[in-house]
Formats: structure tokens, sequence, C-alpha cells
């Protein structure tokens, strides 16, 4: 392997181009040389912006052919299985964007292609690498709110997702598309997996989206007994029109922590005329942005053997489990064992 990781972005849109800026910038050792996306504007559009020597319009090709280290996923979710097995059986380390993949079949695809493989597979759990998500999770792990008793985790996304995402036979839905991060929260917060699952959802504000897809939802929320003990809550809403939400609250044995909080970003603007206003975030691509560069950064590190993964195909494989418990409670209105769902 060279001294400079090669790096293919697959999938070019909202998140790809997160991570494909990233890498052509200023990641240490890293370079982007190949980009992958069957949208010929998307690739255009890429190739022009990022001056990138490899263009494919296959992904699937692309993670198999392309003279690169290491693959990042960031197409959309039906296509992680192909991309992910076809790079992990060409050698190459792997970061796949959330969720995992779209069923547990395909979850299965890519254990089994990882298993086989020498290489490193990571998840996009980009909250694992922002500052304040960290040092709740340092504060929480050196006992510091005594015994994580009840999680609460809370994702709203600023605008519709894109067309594919709206459909649940592709993305699995809200849950998936909009609350993998919620979901890998509460496992990382608590320190402890989902054992049961309770969950309902509506299309509160867009009902006219269930027409076009079955099973579309924007509100929903789900309430979960932990293996530890500890209880746990998640909800999301998609489209929040606010901008993007992304919080959490541990409340332990010896007190409580509350990352994320929109009211305490700043800054607080206290005006003449008796009102108090801050500035909504509009986009997780604004809010994460140094979470994004740092995981970026740590896939590389990673890749050149320099450290350990901060998140794991197991994260990727667990987080997904729940959403899929979850989704089949609220088809079944009843409550699910995350057992009834075994992944890989
Ligand atoms: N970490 C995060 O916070 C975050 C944020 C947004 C999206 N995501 C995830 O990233 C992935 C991509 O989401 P997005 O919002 O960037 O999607 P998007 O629709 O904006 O972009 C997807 C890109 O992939 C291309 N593509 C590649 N293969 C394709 C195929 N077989 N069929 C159709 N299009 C194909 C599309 O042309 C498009 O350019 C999803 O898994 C999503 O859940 C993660």
């Amino acid at each position: 392997m060279s001294d400079t990781i090669r790096v293919l972005v697959v999938g070019l849109g909202r998140a790809g181009m997160v991570h494909a800026r990233n890498h052509a910038g200023t990641i240490p050792g890293s370079r982007l040389a190949a980009v992958a996306d069957p949208d010929p504007a998307a690739r255009e559009r890429a190739a022009t912006e990022l001056g990138c020597e490899q263009v494919y319009d296959d992904p699937v090709r692309a993670a198999a052919e392309a003279d690169v280290d290491a693959v990042v996923i960031a197409s959309p979710t039906f296509t992680h299985a192909d991309v992910a097995v076809a790079a992990l059986d060409a050698g190459r380390h792997v970061l796949c964007e959330k969720p995992l993949a779209s069923s547990g079949d395909e979850a299965a695809k890519i254990a089994r292609a990882a298993r086989a493989s020498d290489c490193h597979f990571l998840m996009g759990f980009m909250r694992r690498f922002d500052a304040g998500f960290c040092r709740a999770a340092e504060r929480i792990e050196a006992g510091d709110i005594g015994t994580p008793l009840l999680v609460r985790s809370t994702g709203r996304g600023p605008g519709l997702p894109p067309e594919w995402a709206q459909d649940p036979a592709r993305s699995l839905g809200l849950f998936a598309e909009v609350n993998s991060h919620d979901f890998d929260t509460v496992r990382w917060l608590s320190g402890q997996e989902f054992a049961s699952v309770w969950a309902v959802g509506r299309a509160a504000k867009r009902p006219d989206l269930t027409e076009r897809h079955p099973g579309f939802l924007d509100v929903a929320m789900a309430s979960f007994e932990l293996d530890g003990g500890a209880l746990a809550q998640i909800d999301g809403a998609c489209p929040a029109d606010y901008g993007y939400d992304a919080r959490a609250e541990v409340y332990g044995s010896e007190g409580a922590i509350l990352v994320g909080d929109p009211a305490a970003r700043g800054p607080l603007l206290l005006s003449g005329r008796g009102t108090v206003e801050t500035d909504a975030v509009r986009s997780w691509r604004e809010l994460f942005a140094v979470a994004y560069r740092a995981e970026d950064a740590h896939f590389v590190a990673v890749a050149r053997g320099e450290e350990e993964p901060r998140t794991t195909l197991g994260d990727g494989l667990r987080a997904l489990q729940a959403v899929l418990a979850t989704n089949r409670s609220m088809d079944e209105r009843r409550q699910v064992s995350c057992d009834e769902l075994p992944v890989a």
C-alpha cells in the first residue's frame, strides 16, 4: 500500500460530496483518487470541482476495479451491500454510510465479505466524532452520572430526503434514514444493547406522500428496553422545516447529561424588541462538518494502520437489527423482541 491512501467515493449526492470534498482537501495522508455515480450530472459536478483522475459510472465496477486503497460508500442504502462486497473482495478498506443496508440478508452478505477480508470496515456514525457527543460519552464512561437508566435521542431532518429515501422499500424508512444515528447513540451512551421495542409512526405532515410511497412516515417514536436494564426512547421527524436537530439526554442514577441542545449552541441575541433569538442549524452538513472531517481522517488513519477503528461493522449490524425490529413493531402494532431479527 502506498503512503498516501487513495480513496474512491461511491455516490456523489448529499453525503458523498461531503466525503469527496474532505478527501480532496486537507486530510493528512489521503487523496481523492476516484469517484463513481451513475448520474452524469453528479459525475460532472464532482470531476469539475474536485479534479479527480478516475471517474466511473458503475459503482460496483468502480469498487472492484478502481486503483484505490479505500472506498467510501455514500450511494443509496439499497446499493450498499453490492458495493461493499465488491470493495471488500477486492481488498479495499470500507467506510459505509448509515444505515448498513436495507435488509438483514444484505447485511449478512456484507458481514460474510468482511469476515473473509483482511481489510477494515467502518460505519459512518459521525456523531462518534463530534466533540460534544464524545465529551458526553467520556463523562458517562467516567461514572459522572452513575448508571445510565434512561436514554432519549432525537433526530430531525431539515427537508424531505431524496426520492429514493422517501420510499421505505428502498431506504427502510424514517427510523433508518433519519434515526440510524440515534440508534447508535443509545447503544454508545448507555453501553447497553437493544432488547425489545414498541414503536408508532405517522405521515402527519405530508400524508400525500403515502400515495407515492406506501409506509412513508414523517413523525415516529419508539420505546425500548435495553439489555442492561435501562429504558430508551428515540423520536424522529422529517421534514422539520426549522432545520436539523440532533440531541440526546442520558439520565443516570447520580445525574443527567444533555448534548446537542439547539438553545445551548448560541450565540443568543437579546433584542431591543424583547425577543431572544438564536440561529437554527439548517443542515446536518453544517452541524457535523467538523465531525465528518474527523471521521474521514480517522478512516485514513485506520487504513494506514495508525488507529484502531472507532466504529465497526458490529455497530452497523446492531443498529440495523434494532431498526428492523422497530419497523416490525410499527407494522404489527406489538412489542417486538430484537432477537426475532437476528442479523448476521
Ligand atoms: N451520515 C449522515 O448523516 C448521512 C446524511 C445523509 C445521507 N446519509 C446516507 O448516505 C447515503 C446516500 O444518501 P444521500 O442523501 O447522499 O443520497 P443522494 O440521493 O443525495 O445521493 C446518492 C447518490 O448516489 C448515486 N447512486 C449511486 N448508485 C446508485 C444507484 N444504483 N441508484 C441510484 N442512485 C445511485 C446517485 O446518482 C446520487 O448521486 C444513504 O445511505 C444515506 O442514508 C448519511
